[in-house]
């Protein structure tokens, strides 16, 4: 909601074209990334940019950094719900601990803006977010809007 009214020109994108909800969902969940990070333990020695991680050694990976990362993702820090690749990203992690949700997490949010776009033809936000007082969940507590019409 905060993506879309900060970025109105992608709003009346998608609500012109409703078939980009899903990529508009993908593309929502990087830009925002839910969780900041997971940890890891080194099981081998191992160089990473040119940096030395030894085995042991405890490594913070930033999703939210990924994200944004400039060599891998055309102007990262845009929100454009019809790129190309929208389901590219760090924001479900990555490997075997790969988020098993991130289907269902997808069709959830698929389902809700089918819903939201189907009732509301306008939503306003009216006011800045609350966040969670947390540097894991980038989340929010409170986002005050207002919802004029229904269909
Ligand atoms: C947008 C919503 C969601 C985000 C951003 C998200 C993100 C993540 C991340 C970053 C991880 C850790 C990945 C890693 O350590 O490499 C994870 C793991 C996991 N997620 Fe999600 N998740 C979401 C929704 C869900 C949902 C809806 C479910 C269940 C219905 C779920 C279940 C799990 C489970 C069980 C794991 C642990 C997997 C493992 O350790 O093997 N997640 N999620």
């Amino acid at each position: 909601m905060l993506a879309l009214h900060q970025n109105p020109d992608q709003d009346k994108k998608l609500r012109e074209n409703p078939d980009l909800i899903p990529s508009m969902v993908s593309e929502t969940i990087r830009w925002q990334t839910p969780l900041a990070y997971m940890r890891r333990s080194a099981l081998v020695d191992v160089e990473i940019g040119g940096k030395t991680i030894r085995k042991g050694d405890k490594v913070a990976m930033w999703y939210i950094s990924g994200n944004r990362d400039e060599e891998v993702i055309e102007r990262p820090n845009d929100y454009i719900i019809d790129r190309e690749r929208p389901r590219h990203h760090m924001s479900f992690g990555f490997g075997i601990h790969r988020c098993v949700g991130n289907r269902l997490a997808e069709l959830q949010l698929k389902i809700i803006w089918e819903e939201i776009l189907n009732r509301f033809p306008k939503i306003e936000v009216t006011g800045p977010p609350t966040f969670v007082n947390s540097s894991f969940v980038k989340g929010y507590e409170k986002l005050p809007v207002i919802i004029p019409t229904k269909l």
